[in-house]
């Protein structure tokens, strides 16, 4: 867990905590007992504390936070190291985060290599740094660049932190022989003038304007999470109360988070995350057998917002990338968004222009087809017509070498219906990218009949490669990201029908912690873009949809989306839909008409309208949706509840506080969730999606616990 050895009079602490250092219980005491006893031998004149397999350390061991407290914490430690005349010296490679940056800023001085990064991820889990981070880090880097890497959780390079003062020295060559060397050249200075507790803390401008500027940054871009408020909090005591105080207060407030139902449910998201990447096939292939193929060199085809996202995903990640349209006007008006798209991020300081340029480089726009032909990926993303994909495919498959992955980028066709088209069905999968697919990190990779685990591991390892969350599923009408928001959506819609109004529904969710509301959502994406889709699913049922329809599909349905599209409100792009808007960057407003046009639609269909409490809206939006993620479970299109969470996480950023839909179900209890079901079922029985799930029932009747559905899925699959 920790190991000691002396060489050249300098005592070498390596952490060894399989796979990342983590900061365990064992590994705190190993370092507690050896600095003591390097501090004791006479013959050690300095100490290095460094981490074995190339990182230092990730911090603490999330997997113990759900027990008490074992072993010294890291301040116990610090506050032995802070009285060392000994010097310190923290060598760092890989990753120096949380706890693992908390103890190198215990440590007198440190040192790192250029690949390096550190910092104070915490936050991500719901938590603050509780091991001396938020008074420590101030001190070395300033109250600014503290506050900035404390709330946002991100990671900083080496050099950067060197130019903040967190890293005294970069290093290049072997890093526990660059620490050795760094110590003994420490040995007689005095160790307090460094000791950071000693030190003051850089403030630029007046500390309340400072506290007050931090707090409403975090109050309105992380709505909700308390994790963030508390980091500013124990952050400005580093300035506001004496050293020790702001330990002990620094303690307390990780320890309530700690026990908060929201550091809880993000650190469930923390591991489920992780959990994902374990995938597997029906056919028995998973990410442990197959091995991905090499992508180094890529194809998109359609240059529309979507296609044009996903290139730019591929060149930002190095994959020279074939960009085709069906001709030099659309080609054009791709690149020009995708130029101004990278232009932005130079502008935001996320990428410089060098690079800039370096991707555009790797990027060859063409209107010829053949260009596609030595490629090994190809992602298809032109717009949902089954005729066109499947045209699209059978060219691709004549044309492209044989080992090339065909990538279809649908969010509802079956994959089979496609691949079918070709004659390398194992080649074929869906990858459905979400808008705007260069900011969205879901990546829902969907598996068809055929495709072989070697494809599936292809584009799970793609995904990763292009800072995507890919996620694996099984094929069926709008896979699962989709299908589950169609019942949340509808439920939206009858509330809204029944007397709630849009900004009713919208503020319930948004005080939810979701970022939007569902109406402002189909607002930006365009009413008429759902108006179409409707249409499409009447014309190929034979069905007539009119502002007048009660039914649609044997179903019951809600047509205000057509009379909306018959008012030409067809959402923000023309300044009207659900809400008005004042220009296209303006915020959704109430708008007096759109009241009146539902009370006259429900007037005119004879339907009783009545006060619908947010509870209600909740309930029925989430529940139907959860109801469906079941299902899903059920018919084996995931393999465990986790991917549904994480979908929903990063596809429509349900508020990881709340750990995902079916996290969220088990802290409410399937017992209330499945009798509420039924009950909706019985009120509202022309919805299919009221139809209770079938191993909802099972759980709920047997109380499994959320850890349990896993293998309860697999049996139900028996
Ligand atoms: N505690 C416990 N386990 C941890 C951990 C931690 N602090 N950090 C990583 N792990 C585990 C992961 O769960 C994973 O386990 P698995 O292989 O059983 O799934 C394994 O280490 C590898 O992590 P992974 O994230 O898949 O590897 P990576 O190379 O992509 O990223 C890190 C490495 C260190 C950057 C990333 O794991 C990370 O950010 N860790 C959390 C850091 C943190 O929040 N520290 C503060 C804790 S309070």
């Amino acid at each position: 867990m920790t190991e000691y050895s002396v060489k050249d009079s300098v005592a070498i602490i390596q952490l060894d905590n399989p796979p990342v250092n983590a900061l365990g219980s064992k590994v705190r005491s190993g370092i507690d007992k050896y600095i003591k006893e390097a501090d004791r031998d006479s013959s050690v004149k300095a100490v290095v504390v460094c981490g074995k397999r190339g990182n230092f350390c990730a911090g603490a061991d999330i997997k113990e936070f759900d027990g008490g407290k074992k072993g010294p914490w890291i301040t116990d430690i610090g506050d032995y190291f802070d009285k060392m005349k000994k010097p310190v010296v923290a060598a760092i490679e890989g990753v120096a985060l949380g706890g693992g940056l908390e103890l190198a800023l215990f440590c007198h001085y440190r040192i790192a290599v250029k690949s390096a990064r550190v910092g104070q991820p915490e936050v991500a889990i719901g938590l603050i740094p509780g091991g001396g981070g938020t008074i420590r880090l101030p001190k070395a880097a300033g109250l600014k660049n503290a506050l900035e890497i404390i709330t946002t959780g991100n990671h900083v390079s080496a050099e950067k932190a060197h130019k903040m003062g967190i890293i005294d020295q970069i290093v290049s060559g072997n890093i526990i022989e660059e620490g050795i060397k760094f110590a003994k050249s420490k040995v007689h200075l005095d160790t307090s003038i460094v000791c950071l507790r000693n030190k003051h803390v850089k403030v630029d401008g007046d500390v309340d304007k400072v506290a007050e500027a931090a707090m409403a940054k975090v109050k309105s871009k992380y709505r909700g999470a308390m994790a963030p408020i508390y980091c500013v909090k124990s952050v400005m005591n580093s300035v506001r109360v004496p050293y020790q105080k702001g330990i002990e207060l620094e303690h307390e407030y990780f320890q309530d988070l700690r026990s908060s139902s929201q550091s809880k449910a993000m650190r469930y998201a923390f591991f489920a995350e992780r959990a994902i990447t374990k995938w597997q096939l029906p056919s028995g292939g998973n990410y442990r057998t197959a091995k991905p193929l090499p992508v180094k060199t890529a194809g998109v085809i359609g240059a529309g917002t979507m296609g044009g996202g996903i290139a730019l995903c591929l060149i930002t990640s190095g994959i020279p990338c074939v960009l085709v349209e069906q001709n030099k006007e659309f080609l054009d008006k791709g690149m020009e968004a995708v130029k101004m798209q990278l232009m932005g991020t130079v502008r935001l300081g996320k990428m410089a222009e060098n690079q800039a340029k370096q991707c555009m480089a790797i990027l060859k726009p063409t209107v010829n087809f053949e260009d596609l032909k030595n490629v090994d990926l190809v992602i298809e993303a032109v717009f949902e017509d089954l005729k066109l994909k499947r045209d699209i495919f059978e060219r691709l498959d004549k044309m492209c070498k044989p080992e090339t992955i065909l990538c279809t980028n649908t969010s509802t066709l079956d994959i089979d219906s496609i691949a079918t088209a070709t004659k390398r069905q194992e080649k074929v999968v869906g990858t459905h990218f979400f808008a705007p697919s260069y900011i969205m990190k879901l990546l829902e990779n969907i598996y068809g009949t055929k495709t072989s685990a070697e494809t599936v591991a292809t584009v799970m390892k793609l995904g990763k490669t292009i800072r995507k969350v890919p996620v694996l599923v099984g094929s069926c009408t709008g896979f699962v990201a989709n299908r589950m928001l169609g019942p949340y959506s509808q439920e939206a819609k009858y509330c809204v029908e029944e007397g709630a109004s849009p900004s009713n529904v919208d503020n319930t969710l948004m005080d939810f912690g979701m970022p939007m509301g569902t109406f402002q959502v189909s607002d930006l994406s365009g009413v008429d873009v759902g108006f179409r889709i409707r249409r499409e699913a009447a014309r190929k049922a034979g069905e007539t949809l009119t502002t007048k329809s009660r039914f649609f599909m044997g179903e019951r349905n809600c047509s205000l989306i057509e009379a909306l599209v018959e008012k030409g409100r067809l959402g923000k792009k023309v300044g009207k839909g659900w809400y008005k808007y004042d220009g296209p960057r303006g915020k959704p407003v109430v708008d007096p008409e759109v009241t009146q046009l539902i009370e006259e639609h429900c007037r005119s269909l004879g339907l009783e309208r009545r006060t619908i409490g947010s509870q209600e809206i909740l309930e029925r939006m989430q529940y139907a949706m959860i109801n469906e993620g079941f299902k899903i479970l059920e018919e084996g299109l995931c393999t465990m509840p986790e991917e549904i969470d994480i979908i929903w996480i990063y596809g429509f950023s349900w508020p990881k506080y709340m750990g995902g839909p079916m996290y969220y179900a088990s802290q409410i209890g399937l017992k209330k969730i499945y009798e509420k079901i039924c009950y909706f079922h019985k009120t509202f029985p022309y919805s299919a999606h009221w139809v209770p799930s079938s191993l909802l029932a099972k759980l709920s009747k047997n109380d499994v616990p959320f850890n349990k559905w896993g293998q309860a899925v697999q049996g139900s699959k028996l």
